[in-house]
Formats: C-alpha cells, sequence, structure tokens
C-alpha cells in the first residue's frame, strides 16, 4: 500500500505530535506541506519532514489558497481558528483531522458538518481517547452485556494540579471568552465517552461549578505577581514557575506516582543527586526536561531561554494573580433518552493527572482508573468474582489515542470507514454547550 499525505495547519504542540506519527510510519503518511507562523516551528516541521519550500507557508489562508497537495489536511490551529481553515480544507478538496473542539458554537460545528456533506470530505474529530485500549475495552465490556444493562456512570477527569495551573490558569485556555469554556476546552472528550458508552441521545442536563482556588484571595500573603519576583513562598509553593518549568519538579514527582518501580527510583535519585544524576546515562533525560509543559512555553529551552520566559510572559506569573476565569471544578449530571444517568466530575486539584470511571450494571459494576495505561475491574454480582483486566502500554499520557487517531485517519484517507463520525461529535459539542449554558444560568436543560 503506497503512503497517504497530508498537510499539517498549525505546527505548535498538537500540530508536532501528529505530524511525529509519519516520522514513525513513512510508509503510511507522509507530510507534504505546513502553514505556522511561528518561524522555529515551521522549520523545524519543514526540514523533519524534508517539505520542498513552496509548499511552506506562514498561514492557513496561504496554503490553502494554493491547488491542493496532499490527501489529507490535519488542522491543529487553536480553538477559535478552527471553522473557517476546515471548511476551506474541505473546498479545496482535503480530507480533516480536526483538533477539538469543533468550533465554539452550536453554529460553527453545523457549518463544518454542512461542508463536510456538501464535498464529500470525509472529517474526523480528534476525540483521542476513543482509541485508547482502556477506553475501548470499557466500550467492549459496556456492548457485549457483561456488565448486564447498565443504569449509571459516574466519571471523573482528575486534572492534575500542574497541569491545571499550566493550561488553563496561566496559559492557552485561562480565559474562557479568549479560548473555550472549560467543560469545552477539556471534557469534550469525556462528553463524547459518556455519549458513547449510554448508546442514546442525551436529554436532559444540568450542571454546577466555580473558579474558587486560583483567585487573589487565595494569594499567600506577601507573594509578587511572578514567582520570579521573590516570592516568600517560594520553597513552600506547588504553583512554584522556577520548580515546574526550570526542573520539571511536578513532572518527576508525577513519574513517582506511576506504577514504574524503575521510573520511580530514578526520579528520586535525581532529585536528590541532580549532578550526580547527570552522569548516569538511562537517567540524564530526565534531568534536564524539557518535553511538556516547558516546551510550550518558550522555543530556546536553555536555562536561560526558560528564565526569560518566566520573566516575560504568562508562565511565570503567581497563579493567584492571572486574568483566568475558567472553573477549578464542575460537577456536571446527564439524563439520557434510554434512562441511564451519568456523572461527569471535573476538577484541577489532584495529585495526579487521570480519569476514573465507574459503571453500574444489573449483572456487573465496573471501576477503573486510566492515566496512561490503567486499570479495569468487573466485580459480577451473582459470583462475587473480580476479573482484571490490566492495560499496558509505552506510551505517556493520551499519546496512544494520539497514535489511534492518526492509524484511524490513514484509514480513513485508504477509503476506510473510521471509528467515529462527526455528527458523533457535533454530540457531545452540543452537551458541551448545554452544560455550559445550565451551568451559568443555573437550571435544568433539555437538550
Ligand atoms: N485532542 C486533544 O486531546 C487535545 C489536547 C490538547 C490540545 N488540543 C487542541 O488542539 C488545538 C491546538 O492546541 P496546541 O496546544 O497545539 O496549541 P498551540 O498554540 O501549541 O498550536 C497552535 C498553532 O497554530 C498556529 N497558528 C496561529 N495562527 C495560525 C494561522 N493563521 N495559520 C496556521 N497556523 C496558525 C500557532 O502559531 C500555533 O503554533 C487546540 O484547539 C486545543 O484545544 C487537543
Amino acid at each position: 500500500m503506497k503512503h497517504k499525505t497530508a498537510i499539517i495547519i498549525g505546527a505548535g504542540d498538537r500540530g508536532g505530535i501528529y505530524a511525529s506519527y509519519a516520522t514513525r510510519y513513512p510508509d503510511q503518511l507522509k507530510i507534504v506541506g505546513v502553514a505556522e507562523p511561528v518561524k522555529e516551528r515551521r522549520e523545524r516541521i519543514a526540514t523533519a519532514h524534508r517539505i520542498p519550500y513552496q509548499n511552506v507557508f506562514s498561514t492557513w489562508e496561504d496554503i490553502l489558497s494554493k491547488p491542493v497537495m496532499a490527501d489529507g489536511a490535519i488542522i491543529a490551529t487553536q480553538d477559535t481558528m478552527h471553522v473557517e481553515p476546515v471548511v476551506r480544507a474541505m473546498e479545496a478538496g482535503y480530507h480533516a483531522l480536526l483538533e477539538k473542539p469543533m468550533a465554539l458554537t452550536e453554529q460553527g460545528c453545523n457549518a463544518i458538518i454542512n461542508a463536510s456533506q456538501k464535498t464529500g470530505m470525509t472529517l474526523n474529530v480528534c476525540h483521542v481517547l476513543r482509541y485508547t485500549q482502556f477506553f475501548s475495552k470499557v466500550k467492549e465490556l459496556v456492548s457485549d452485556g457483561i456488565l448486564g444493562d447498565i443504569y449509571t456512570i459516574y466519571h471523573a477527569e482528575n486534572v492534575s494540579y500542574y497541569h491545571m495551573a499550566h493550561s488553563y490558569v496561566r496559559g492557552n485556555w485561562r480565559n474562557s471568552k479568549e479560548s473555550s469554556p472549560m467543560i469545552l476546552a477539556k471534557c469534550c472528550h469525556d462528553m463524547d465517552l459518556l455519549y458513547w458508552f449510554a448508546e442514546s441521545m442525551p436529554r436532559y442536563i444540568s450542571s454546577f461549578g466555580g473558579l474558587h482556588n486560583f483567585t487573589p484571595q487565595k494569594a499567600p500573603k506577601g507573594a509578587p505577581k511572578r514567582c520570579t519576583d521573590g516570592c516568600p513562598v517560594a520553597d513552600e509553593c506547588e504553583y512554584n514557575a522556577i520548580d515546574t518549568y526550570l526542573h520539571g519538579i511536578p513532572i518527576k514527582l508525577g513519574v513517582t506516582k506511576t506504577d514504574s518501580r524503575a521510573a520511580s527510583i530514578a526520579v528520586r535519585f535525581i532529585m536528590k543527586f541532580p549532578r550526580l544524576a547527570k552522569l548516569v546515562p538511562v537517567v540524564r533525560d530526565y534531568v534536564d526536561y524539557r518535553g511538556w509543559p516547558v516546551s510550550v512555553i518558550t522555543e530556546d529551552l536553555t536555562k536561560e531561554g526558560i528564565m526569560k520566559a518566566l520573566r516575560e510572559g504568562p508562565y511565570g506569573r503567581c497563579v493567584y494573580h492571572c486574568d483566568n476565569d475558567q472553573v477549578d471544578h464542575q460537577v456536571t449530571t446527564i439524563e439520557f433518552h434510554n434512562g441511564i444517568t451519568a456523572m461527569l466530575h471535573m476538577h484541577g486539584l489532584s495529585e495526579q493527572e487521570c480519569r476514573t470511571i465507574r459503571i453500574d450494571g444489573s449483572k456487573a459494576t465496573l471501576r477503573g482508573k486510566y492515566g496512561g495505561g490503567g486499570q479495569l475491574e468487573v466485580h459480577v454480582h451473582r459470583t462475587g468474582k473480580k476479573i482484571v483486566y490490566p492495560i499496558k502500554t509505552d506510551l505517556i499520557g493520551h499519546s496512544e489515542g494520539d497514535w489511534g487517531i492518526m492509524k484511524n485517519f490513514v484509514k480513513v484517507l485508504n477509503g476506510g470507514k473510521g471509528l467515529t463520525s462527526a455528527i458523533d461529535s457535533l454530540q457531545s459539542h452540543i452537551m458541551c454547550f448545554r452544560a455550559h449554558r445550565a451551568c451559568v444560568e443555573k437550571r435544568v436543560v433539555e437538550l
């Protein structure tokens, strides 16, 4: 089978991840064009994929004004810049892979779906969790009837305290008006899962939440506007930007909370003896950790570059003195037409980044925890037996899902049928829009 081709629109964090699929599987996909205004990012992708200079552009408008140059377009621009590029890409003749959220309004989502139907181009939205072993297994257990008839789902999105601070207090999604409300930005994946598992249309939705932790009222006494300005509580603060971005401390601690004993020992060793650790090849990479979220704050990942970004950019700000308005905790309840009730609990105070789920059916209870890999258990009522389904993956975070959606996209480009349709994705977005309305207006909304 000959490889398929794609262009990248928006070569930031996500665009870079999707492009790297082509590096890993060159027999499946080749990146042949890029549009990205930031020079370093544009050049990084162009060099890595040997893109001819005539296919390298600064903006999506530029690349899409040229004759179609690939089978597919991967659109990974920020939340507010999805509708126009994806509609234009499909009109130009590209099959589209679009980052979530599809759009910030129902009208925007509908415009995208209409464009897909009108042009006949396929549209896949990056609901990457559907492509993980963990959630695929949950779906299989639900669909196979192992749990009996299911009546209730409890699903929690436990956002780690450092991810919350990085993305939703200091970073790109801190302000709902400049990006999208938390329920859409963070939880449209979870809504998609609930809709997938319930196998029914949602009927009623209610939601409560608020911003209570990351506010000026919670600032420690004497805390300056920036962590680089000599904060009196720097040594005790879990949100200390220098610890987070220069030393990667929350990330290293996060590794110690995984099941990997070797990683845990390595991290403790590094934290105690950083200089010595630099001499040991296997642990050296951890010492000068420069992956996410550090990689997002600057293109210059030297010590000086990071400190400059902290002194001048958004990520050095005290978490209690930002221009954030996103909720830091929210609870949403849903009733589906088939009678299933579901609860989605999102909060940004977790010690570890993970999702937890519990589904109760007439014959069994399923419990699971997902954070990269994870573990699933089914407790059978009649026998009292506990069946454990260990989920193993070498990939961290939701990289497994990122790879999965790219594999699916290649399949679609080859004429195959994808796992999820654009209409399915629309449903989860409508659930988010209505949940947001229910939360703001403090009422139950009918879908
Ligand atoms: N599927 C997931 O699990 C997941 C996870 C994180 C983020 N996201 C979503 O992915 C999208 C991208 O997030 P990110 O973290 O990569 O953001 P990012 O800011 O790192 O990347 C966006 C890129 O778009 C570029 N851009 C800006 N204007 C442009 C233009 N006119 N033409 C072309 N490119 C332009 C920016 O320079 C930037 O490099 C967001 O919508 C985000 O919500 C999805």
